[in-house]
């Protein structure tokens, strides 16, 4: 696992990410492509399945869930409007992500309830919950053992831990490729799509200047399902998803960065957004049954908190 970088203290971890998630929050859906139609909800059962392993995955069904880090409601919202799961809460560190979900499940027409927590002390009761779970969310969390001592913690017993998104050791470092062929491009595609060059980098000290401060972890898939078994849970397993469609997209996010967001094209938003959807389908049918979990960007894990 990587190390919390020394530079920042865990304190000023957490007041980073509160800081630039609170700034993102009004932006963040569109910048990510984030959906509560059909394609989000496809999107969050086959995560689901492939974390909890297939016929299992196929069948799960939740009364009481915790989200960790829910940000705008990607994951909450649409296993919700899918069924899978009857109450939900979210939990965020940022109240400027949570307040964009309510509003977000209001226009879905959902109940749900929303606590600013940080994940390491969360204002729950003991065993609250049937299902504990977050995406793309312990990467940011600066003491991941105190964090999973709270998952066990307000999980009854029998209950399921699983987490999604999260950025593997390896796929993090082959992500640096398909960046800097972006970079390099940036200039050539900005003129062929007649899109201005975007605003200078943000000055020090700005919520956009936070993020390389924000991102404290990758994981190998090893060592996840290490600190899970250490914090109690039984039943762990860790696997991976998406390679070609992350390449895709990192190319892709990195010259729509480099440009004037007024600029770029629909037409290439589309072909962003449905190429990287059919890139997911290509990893998911051939590459992810194929390939050991961490050559994959993002690893997903599932476990259960023992019976009594
Ligand atoms: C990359 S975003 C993911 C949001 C959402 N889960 C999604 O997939 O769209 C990470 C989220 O984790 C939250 N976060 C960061 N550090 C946290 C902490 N220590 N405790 C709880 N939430 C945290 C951030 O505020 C942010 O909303």
């Amino acid at each position: 696992m990587r190390a919390v970088p020394p530079a920042a203290s865990a304190e000023q971890i957490r007041d980073a990410n509160t800081r630039y998630h609170d700034a993102a929050a009004h932006h963040y859906d569109s910048k990510w492509g984030i959906d509560f139609g059909e394609t989000g909800q496809q999107q969050v059962r086959t995560k689901l399945r492939k974390a909890l392993g297939g016929a299992q995955g196929g069948r799960a069904r939740y009364g009481d869930s915790l989200e960790i880090g829910a940000g705008t409601g990607y994951f909450t919202l649409n296993l919700l409007l899918a069924g899978v799961i009857e109450n939900a809460t979210c939990s965020d560190i940022s109240p400027g992500m949570l307040k964009t979900l309510a509003s977000n499940a209001e226009s879905l027409g959902l109940e749900v309830a929303t606590r600013a927590a940080d994940a390491e002390q969360l204002p729950f009761e003991d065993e609250s919950f049937d299902l504990v779970f977050g995406h793309a969310v312990l990467h940011h969390i600066p003491d991941l053992p105190r964090a999973f001592a709270e998952f066990n913690r307000v999980l009854r017993p029998g209950g399921t831990l699983l987490f999604a998104g999260e950025p593997s050791l390896y796929g993090d470092r082959i992500a640096g490729v398909p960046k800097a062929f972006g970079r390099r491009l940036a200039p050539l595609w900005r003129m062929a799509l007649r899109a201005g060059p975007a605003a200078p980098p943000p000055p020090a000290g700005s919520e956009e200047s936070l993020e390389p401060v924000v991102d404290v972890h990758a994981f190998s898939p090893g060592e996840l399902s290490r600190m899970t078994r250490e914090a109690g849970f039984e039943h762990t397993r860790v696997s991976g998803e998406e390679l070609v469609a992350n390449w895709f997209g990192w190319v892709n996010r990195t010259l729509e960065h480099s440009a004037n967001p007024d600029e770029v094209p629909w037409a290439w938003r589309q072909y962003a957004y449905h190429g990287y959807l059919i890139l997911q389908q290509l990893d998911r049918r051939l590459l992810e049954s194929l390939l050991p979990a961490s050559a994959f960007y993002n690893l997903m894990l599932s476990a259960r908190k023992p019976q009594r």
